[in-house]
């Protein structure tokens, strides 16, 4: 699909068929999330495939926002990998390196018929602990995967947009 009408498709699903993703599927998307670019290329991304009866019933309990999707990733950062920007204290870069991973697989996932839903709304340290999620990793969002459910639809948000005029200035 045309990367325009890709993302004039997308919407943040809610709703999703019990349907399991194939092993293929899976490997598809982890496969785009290796495309990404991250900072320096230093890669301090992680990606957890939370897929077992188990590991679903673990992030179904600690929020909402995991919608019952047969396939959820959690995507962390290694805090000691990421990239520090040496001329500015405290910037670095694993929120957006993450963020970028997840995009492509947000994306991907649309042109394979799958539908996501990005969700940093859930409580990350209790997801940490839940997972064994080694200390110097934290976690960034959950991105629920799944084919959407028939009665899903966009929620009213979805074409609440600004006018460009608000967002863009030319200087
Ligand atoms: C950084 C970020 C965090 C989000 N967190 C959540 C969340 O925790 N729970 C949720 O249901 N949706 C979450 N969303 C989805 C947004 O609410 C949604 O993208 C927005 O309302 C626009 O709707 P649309 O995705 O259908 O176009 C998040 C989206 C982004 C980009």
């Amino acid at each position: 699909m045309e990367f325009m009408e890709l993302a004039k498709e997308r919407y943040s699903v809610r709703k999703y068929k019990d349907t399991k993703l194939t092993q293929e599927q899976i490997d598809r998307l982890l496969e785009v999330s290796n495309l990404a670019p991250t900072g320096k290329n230093n890669q301090p991304h992680r990606i957890y495939v939370l897929q077992s009866d188990e590991a679903l019933a673990k992030i179904n309990e600690i929020t909402p926002c995991a919608f019952h999707a047969p396939v959820v990733f959690m995507f962390t950062y290694n805090k000691d990998e990421d990239w520090k920007n040496a001329r500015e204290e405290g910037i670095h870069s694993g929120i957006e390196d993450v963020s970028i991973v997840a995009t492509h697989v947000m994306f991907e996932a649309v042109e394979m018929g799958l539908g996501t839903c990005w969700v940093n709304a859930y409580p990350n340290i209790e997801a940490e602990k839940a997972f064994n999620i080694p200390e110097n990793e934290k976690s960034v969002l959950l991105l629920p995967i799944g084919y959407p459910a028939e009665d899903s639809e966009p929620s009213e948000r979805h074409t609440l947009k600004k006018d460009l005029s608000e967002i863009v200035r030319y200087l």
